[in-house]
């Protein structure tokens, strides 16, 4: 089982939908996934299952003592494609104190090696992907303790670099803190308007600064918009799409630094 998170603490870089493409290219591969929702903002859980999360299929479980543990839910979509989801709400935002205690860290990497959602009758998970909210919380450090892979989402602005520093200092003193080992396979810029001189300058600092970490840039397409809204991937809507075809590129390429 591998396990992945997809984090960057700024707001609105294309975490969600790089975590959902992601999410439907393995399941579309025939991988058993599971989808875990670790932000209280709730689009991933939207872009799957549009109602209330219920109870025993909420990540807040996890946070919540004494109470039994979260049941992935199994979703279908039209063509027979499923997976599992852990899902989120605002409701897990009550669970941010949990923060305080050094031990709710570990709640979500101690339920994925025990495989808990066994208990739920789930089948083997091939792989879990978390999609994490736009801060450096518990939430976002207990995806980051639970996973062996990380992908980190950037958007063109100047305070793209210095977020990302502070990210991965962040990710290493924990690390360090904790004799942690996450494996960061892939930064991508996901919204790119690549004609604009400040898209090419930025390109070649993160090439220089990352080498093939890089893995380029998703352009600007409004089917990315649109297809998201539908609750499916672009390349469903829209296959020859360049957004398309490179955010299915992106993929394969993570897909493959996960062996
Ligand atoms: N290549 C693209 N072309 C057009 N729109 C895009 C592209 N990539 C992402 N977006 C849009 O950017 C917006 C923000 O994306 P998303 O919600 O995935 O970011 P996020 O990092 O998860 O945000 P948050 O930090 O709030 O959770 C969405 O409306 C999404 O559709
Ligand atoms: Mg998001």
């Amino acid at each position: 089982m591998k396990v992945l998170a997809i984090a960057n603490h700024k707001g609105g870089v294309g975490k969600t939908t790089l975590a959902f493409h992601l999410i439907k290219a393995l399941s579309e591969k025939g991988h058993n996934v599971l989808a875990i929702d670790m932000d209280p903002q709730g689009n991933l859980s939207v872009s799957f299952y549009n109602d209330r999360i219920p109870d025993e299929h909420h990540v807040k479980l996890l946070f919540d003592d004494g109470k039994k543990h979260p049941v992935p839910m199994k979703i279908c979509d039209d063509n027979g494609s499923c997976v599992y989801l852990l899902g989120s709400s605002i409701h897990l935002a009550s669970f941010d104190s949990a923060g305080a205690k050094l031990l709710n860290y570990f709640k979500l990497k101690s339920y994925l090696e025990k495989k808990l959602w066994k208990e739920g009758g789930v089948e083997n998970i091939d792989y879990v992907v978390i999609d994490t909210p736009p801060n450096l919380g518990i939430f976002t450090m207990s995806s980051i303790v639970a996973s062996q892979y990380l992908v980190i989402p950037l958007d063109l602005s100047i305070y793209a670099l210095d977020g990302l520093r502070e990210l991965t200092r962040k990710i290493k003193e924990l690390s360090e803190e904790i004799d942690h080992k996450i494996e960061t396979v892939g930064v991508i810029l996901m919204d790119s308007n690549e004609r604009t001189n400040m898209a090419k300058s930025f390109n070649a600092t993160l090439t220089e600064s990352f080498g093939d970490t890089f893995l380029g840039e998703i352009p600007h397409s409004i089917k990315v918009k649109e297809a998201f809204l539908d609750n499916v991937p672009v390349w469903e809507i829209a296959p020859d799409n360049k957004a398309a075809i490179r955010l299915k590129e992106v993929i394969n390429e993570i897909i493959e630094r996960m062996k």
